[in-house]
Parts: C-alpha cells; sequence; structure tokens
C-alpha cells in the first residue's frame, strides 16, 4: 500500500502565519504540522509516499523533507496542485502514483497517534474511514447512519448546519483504485471545491463504504484555536 499526504491549499484560515509558509510546515509543538501524518503513515508501514502540495510555499517542502529518509520514508515524491480544488481534486494528481492499487490518504493538517497498521494490512477492496466524536459537527463532514441498522452509514454531510450526529469523518482514508473514477464522477460544490464527501458518498452509493472508529488523539489544525489545542497535547505528550 501507497500513501498520499494532501498538503496544499493557501490555509486562508490562519492568515497571517500563512502568508510566510504552508500551513502544513508551521510548528505543532515541536515538528512541523507534516511530520504528524507521514509518522502515522510510516508506522502502518507505508513508506512509498506521495505529497500533494501548492501555493506559494511549496517549494519549503524540500527544504525540510528532502528525500524523506530521516522519517522513515523509502520513497517520496511531490505533485503540485494548481489554485485550491479542493481536497478532492488534489487526490485525484495521484493517480499515477498510486499505478492501480489501494492508498492511504491523510489530510496534512490532520494530527493523530492512532495506530491504523492492522486495517491497512488487511484492506482488501471499497474504502474505509474513520469516524470520531466531535463537540462541533458543522466544522466536519458529519456521518447519518441507518435508523435501523445504527452501524451502517447512509449519508455524508459536509459541514452540516444541523447535523444528523456527532461523528465526524476524519481526514485519513484507506481507498481501492476505483477512487480516481469517482472523483471523475463528481461536479464542484457551492464552493467550487472537488469535495472528497462526494467521493465517500459514491462508495456508499455502491454499498462499499466501511467505518471505524479511529482510536486514540485526533485533531484538525486548520484554525487558531485547533492549531493550539493540538499544540498542547502534543507538547504534554512530549512531556510524558
Ligand atoms: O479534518 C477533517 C475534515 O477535513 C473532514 O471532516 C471534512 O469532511 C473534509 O472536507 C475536511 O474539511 P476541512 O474544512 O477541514 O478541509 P480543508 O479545506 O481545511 O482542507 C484540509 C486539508 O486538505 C488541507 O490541510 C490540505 C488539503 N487540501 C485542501 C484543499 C481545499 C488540499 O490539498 N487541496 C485543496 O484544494
Amino acid at each position: 500500500m501507497k500513501g498520499i499526504i494532501l498538503a496544499g491549499g493557501l490555509g486562508t484560515r490562519l492568515y497571517p502565519l500563512t502568508k510566510v509558509t504552508n500551513k502544513h510546515l508551521l510548528p505543532v509543538y515541536n515538528k512541523p504540522m507534516i511530520f504528524y501524518p507521514i509518522d502515522t503513515l510510516v508506522k502502518a508501514g507505508i513508506t512509498d509516499i506521495l505529497v500533494v502540495t501548492g501555493g506559494p510555499h511549496c517549494g519549503d517542502f524540500m527544504s525540510i523533507l528532502k528525500n524523506g529518509q530521516q522519517l522513515g520514508i523509502k520513497h517520496l515524491e511531490y505533485a503540485y496542485q494548481e489554485d485550491e480544488g479542493g481536497i478532492a481534486h488534489a487526490l485525484s494528481l495521484g493517480e499515477n502514483f498510486a499505478e492501480g492499487d489501494s492508498i492511504t490518504v491523510i489530510l496534512g493538517d490532520n494530527t493523530s497517534d492512532s495506530d491504523i497498521s492492522e486495517s491497512v494490512a488487511n484492506f482488501k477492496e471499497g474504502a474505509l474511514i474513520y469516524l470520531k466524536k466531535v463537540p462541533d459537527p458543522q466544522r466536519f463532514g458529519i456521518a447519518t447512519f441507518d435508523p435501523k441498522d445504527g452501524s451502517k452509514i447512509i449519508k455524508i454531510t459536509e459541514k452540516p448546519h444541523k447535523a444528523d450526529s456527532d461523528m465526524a469523518v476524519t481526514g485519513v482514508y484507506i481507498y481501492d483504485n476505483q477512487v480516481f473514477d469517482f472523483i471523475r464522477q463528481i461536479k464542484p460544490s457551492g464552493r467550487g471545491e472537488l469535495e472528497i464527501t462526494d467521493v465517500n458518498n459514491k462508495y456508499i452509493e455502491k454499498g462499499q463504504l466501511n467505518w471505524s472508529e479511529l482510536k486514540g488523539y485526533w485533531w484538525d489544525a486548520g484554525t487558531f484555536d485547533t492549531l493550539l489545542e493540538a499544540n498542547n497535547y502534543w507538547a504534554k505528550k512530549a512531556k510524558g
């Protein structure tokens, strides 16, 4: 299995910090943010990794990651995303890299200490998404469960005004190679982006979306408050 980290976009929610560097290179305690998703992949045995990035500071990734060997990566590639076409658009740039195989995808602003190695090793087909209970469902893709079968997801809604549950779709996904066909089938959303939620809903339509609860700590660090929270968590953990 190969891994893809999506680290494009302009990070406008973090202006002015992201005027001088890419969001995913901002510090989360003692490391740049992108080290955390890389670590999650490497711990799961995924050492063939593509980083999709873009924007004016994308060259900074090379300065810090180099060939990735100091982080346990065996093969590191980069792809450049023109504009902010959305998460699914960024993922589409990984089609050649995937070479027909399944892929584990992590959003570059998600940090987690969860061990996903078992589900990576056991993955066969369809999609596997990871959910986590959140206090603020309006900020995330949110799962709606079948009222007759509480374990079955019937739809995912991106940033709902009124959420059907408090189970958020985290930015950790495992997809088979159909994902690239599904991305070709979806249309830009109201905010002009190809949404990963629409891709996940395609898997639901085909009855091929599985989910698991993400164990351990997980948080995205895309706003000032969540960046501060992530810093505090990782600082406390590092100090034991
Ligand atoms: O963190 C989990 C949430 O991430 C999910 O619950 C949502 O369903 C999903 O849409 C996403 O929501 P966000 O609003 O947090 O996404 P954001 O626009 O902040 O993008 C997250 C990461 O995806 C970002 O750090 C880099 C990457 N990205 C995003 C866009 C829009 C790209 O690589 N290219 C892009 O064009």
